[in-house]
């Protein structure tokens, strides 16, 4: 190595420093980047003072006994390769080095020793590997660790003093491997840890103080089978603003933080969401309830404590029909929602936050175009421009199906009772006339009767002889108790017969 060196320092600046067959070298910075060259082996010819090296999608196997020339390398790439082993102390001379990318090769276990000497490492990606296991004492050797990439590994559990040495990690991406319990007692040493992904794994529950880690601000748990969250699982972290816990089985929202700032419960198993469950996020700013296939019902106080809530996503929950009126009136900073893709037959503007909305999207639900939805057709055909809104087709009545509402606006939009009033009125008006004419026929009927029982000449007209002739007149016998009734008629001088 110091021949070389010597060497190439004789040459001084006089030279460029070799640069192989299809690399890129820069001896301002220096860097030299060999990507996809077909490199079987890392060149050692290469500018000893480079301090960026990337040797990405070649052929590499080993780095046994290539790196100590490179004393001053920040940043090595070494991605797209096909490592199997790091081997031990191949890495000695690496003080300096901050980032170091192995990602994409087959790397199945680190031996311990095998980042010795990296005292700066900053970064290191080992994701897209098959690791099966970190054994305890290996990042030990990388103190400064902040960011540690172990996605797409075979990793299933960690001994708990794999992270004992990582004072300043604050990202760890475990995601993609196979844990099925979380790996408590290892990430309890992480104490400054910010981002914790554990997405992709076959979690199937979360234990009482399942993550201790207080600092932790954004946690990961998409895409597991968790269907139990015991209630004070997340207790201890009082600082996370972001979960996402979408793909999983829960059958109810979990007990989340209070200082959850963004919530993501897509695709679960979720049936119903009571007030209950989201008590007390007052901070809570953006929640999705998507692809649930069992949601039906939303109890009306569901946000009734989210004030801060600006953007809400629920859509794709076929069985959501109905939007209990009230839902989301108390939400005065409410700029974005989707309610597509669920079966909502209608919506009353009546419980939206018109105010604050600056986003709505109704797409694909099962609506029932009628003057119910004439406000939103105005909406859609952007008379009131504030708030934007992507067309809506109608569901039904059938003759209106397919049409988009925005074009109904106008006279396109009536109601079955609209039509049933104006029949209905017309039935009445029938009656009420076949009513009259049936009493008017039958108070002259009764009339004619009447007249006809008097006789023909009673009452006497005009022209009738007075007194009447009692010959050719019948004479008209009353009984006593019609009598009664007639005492103050004009029917007076009339014979009346005891019998
Ligand atoms: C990785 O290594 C395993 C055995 O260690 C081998 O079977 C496999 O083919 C290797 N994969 C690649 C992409 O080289
Ligand atoms: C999802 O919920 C439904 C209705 O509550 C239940 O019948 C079903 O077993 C649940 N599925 C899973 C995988 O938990
Ligand atoms: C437009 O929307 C605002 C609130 O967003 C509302 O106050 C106003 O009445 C609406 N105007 C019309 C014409 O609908
Ligand atoms: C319009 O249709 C919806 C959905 O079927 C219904 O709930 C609503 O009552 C209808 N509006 C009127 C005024 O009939």
């Amino acid at each position: 190595m110091w021949t070389w060196l010597v060497v190439w320092s004789g040459l001084g600046g006089a030279v460029l420093a070799f640069c192989p067959n299809g690399c890129k070298c820069n001896d301002q910075v220096p860097s030299a980047g060999c990507v996809g060259v077909g490199l079987t082996v890392l060149p050692i010819l290469l500018n000893p003072r480079l301090r960026h090296l990337n040797m990405a999608h070649n052929l590499i196997s080993s780095i046994s006994q290539s790196l100590e020339f490179f004393k001053q390398l920040v940043e090595l790439d070494l991605s797209h390769n096909l490592l199997t082993s790091l081997g031990t102390r191949n890495l000695n001379e690496q003080h300096q080095l901050q980032e170091l990318r192995l990602a994409y090769n087959n790397l199945t276990h680190l031996e311990p020793g095998a980042l010795r000497g990296l005292h700066s490492l900053n970064i290191l990606d080992l994701s897209h590997n098959g690791l099966k296991d970190l054994p305890a004492g290996v990042l030990d050797d990388a103190p400064r660790l902040g960011v540690l990439l172990l996605a797409h590994n075979s990793l299933h559990q960690l001994p708990q003093h794999t992270f004992r040495s990582l004072p300043s990690l604050h990202t760890l991406d475990l995601c993609n491997n196979y844990f099925r319990v979380v790996p408590t007692a290892a990430l309890d040493y992480l104490y400054n840890i910010k981002s914790l992904l554990l997405c992709h794994n076959r979690l199937t529950h979360l234990d009482s103080h399942a993550f201790t880690t207080r600092e932790l601000i954004s946690l990961s748990l998409e895409a597991n089978k968790i269907d139990l969250v015991a209630s004070d699982a997340f207790q201890h972290l009082q600082k996370l603003k972001m979960l996402t816990l979408n793909d999983n089985m829960l059958g109810t929202v979990p007990v989340i933080p209070r200082s959850l700032d963004s919530l993501v419960l897509d695709k679960n198993n979720l049936t119903t969401i009571t007030p209950e469950t989201l008590q007390g996020v007052e901070r809570l700013s953006t929640l999705d309830i998507s692809y649930c296939p069992h949601l039906s019902r939303l109890h009306p106080d569901t946000f009734h404590n989210c004030l801060n809530l600006q953007r809400l996503t629920i859509s794709h929950n076929p069985l959501l029909r109905h939007l209990p009126h009230g839902l989301l009136r108390s939400l005065p900073r409410l700029n974005r929602l989707d309610l597509s893709g669920n079966g909502l037959k209608t919506v009353s503007k009546a419980s939206l936050p018109m105010a604050s909305l600056q986003y709505l999207d109704l797409r694909d639900n099962l609506l029932v175009c009628n003057c119910s939805l004439r406000w939103l057709a105005s909406v859609l055909a952007g008379v009131n421009t504030s708030l934007v809104s992507p067309d809506v087709q109608c569901s039904a009545p059938p003759k209106l199906k397919g049409l988009f509402l925005s074009r109904l606006r106008g006279s396109g939009l009536v109601c079955g009772w609209q039509g049933q009033v104006v029949a209905g009125s017309v039935v009445v008006v029938c009656c009420v006339m076949l009513l009259a004419t049936l009493t008017l026929l039958l108070c002259r009927y009764q009339r004619r009767q009447k007249r006809e029982k008097l006789g023909r000449g009673w009452p006497p007209g005009p022209l009738a002889p007075w007194p009447p002739d009692h010959h050719s007149a019948p004479t008209r016998h009353i009984m006593a108790d019609e009598y009664l009734y007639h005492t103050c008629s004009s029917i007076t001088k009339i014979p009346v017969t005891e019998v």
